[in-house]
């Protein structure tokens, strides 16, 4: 019997493997039997059949390579893993990276894809405050178009009213939460995203040097040390494989425990962070 985690005779494209989680799930969906289909600002080291460089600020770009890849062959799954850190980035370049480029590669790729297929999308135990901001976060997702969505972005910033790293991940999650149902029952694609806690991959010396090192360190962490990238790689690449066939419109917090013990109480934060 076929593993149903086996990704054989399957095309994925993973936009943002040129690090991290985005290489790690290119180079372990590979070893499961994809063709890889490359996407980065960066042409990546990991093994792929095709690269494509896409700046994802920028909708054009995204919509040229979309149709390019679609006609050189089928979509199976997509991994959306690109992202900013925030800190020395723009709010405009995080929202534009971390959420509307996303949120315009999945659509580009959706009419290309079929009933079976996965899209998977990394948020953020950053974003694990999204109900707290729902009605904000809804109201940029209702604006459906990237360009409007950009101006609400630009005006957000422009009021000093927009943290744009921890707000891109709230909009991945409501978005995942919100699209998928729908996606699903219009074309059966799932749709989901993982929400990780501190990873070591390189944007992890942007977070210490934003926050500080100690900030970082006292992160609750259950387990006792940061994530690998192979470690949130593997759920993503368990969830666009045939194993999760019931699963979509999913946020799993891959961090360890932290954000259900923060929800619930058994984790005070106000013990852990430094003051
Ligand atoms: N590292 C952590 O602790 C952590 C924790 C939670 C969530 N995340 C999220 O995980 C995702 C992956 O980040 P990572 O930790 O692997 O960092 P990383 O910096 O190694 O990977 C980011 C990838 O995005 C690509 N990228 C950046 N700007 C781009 C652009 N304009 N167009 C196309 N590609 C672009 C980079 O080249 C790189 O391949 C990000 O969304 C990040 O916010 C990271």
């Amino acid at each position: 019997m076929q593993s149903p985690l086996s990704y054989e005779q399957k095309r994925a494209v993973v936009v943002g493997c040129f690090s991290g989680m985005g290489e790690a799930t290119a180079r372990i969906v590979g070893e499961l039997g994809a063709e890889i289909v490359a996407v980065d600002i960066k042409k990546p080291k990991v093994a792929h059949a095709d690269f494509f460089e896409v700046d994802c600020r920028d909708p054009g770009a995204i919509d040229s390579a979309v149709v390019e890849i679609a006609q050189a062959g089928p979509i199976d799954a997509l991994f959306y893993c690109a992202g900013l850190p925030g800190g020395s980035f723009s709010n405009i370049d995080v929202m534009s990276v971390n959420f509307l480029g996303q949120r315009h590669f999945v659509e580009a790729c959706v009419p290309h894809m079929k009933r079976g297929d996965g899209v998977a999308s990394i948020s953020s135990a950053a974003g694990m405050a999204y109900m707290m901001a729902l009605e904000r976060v809804k109201e940029l997702l209702a604006l459906t178009d990237h360009a409007e969505a950009l101006a609400w972005v630009k005006e957000a910033d422009a009021a000093g009213n927009l943290e744009g790293y921890s707000f891109s991940k709230m909009c991945t999650i409501v978005y995942v939460l919100n699209r998928g149902p729908l996606l699903t029952r219009e074309t059966g694609i799932r749709f989901n995203c993982i929400s990780p806690g501190p990873t070591d991959t390189p944007m992890m010396p942007h977070f210490e040097e934003q926050v500080g090192k100690a900030f970082m360190d006292n992160f609750p962490k259950p387990i006792g040390r940061n994530s690998s990238a192979d470690e949130q790689a593997w759920p993503l690449a368990f969830l666009n494989s045939s194993a999760a066939s019931y699963i979509s419109g999913e946020n799993i917090f891959t961090d360890g425990g932290c954000a259900g013990g923060i929800m619930t109480g058994s984790i005070d934060l106000s013990k852990m962070m430094p003051s």
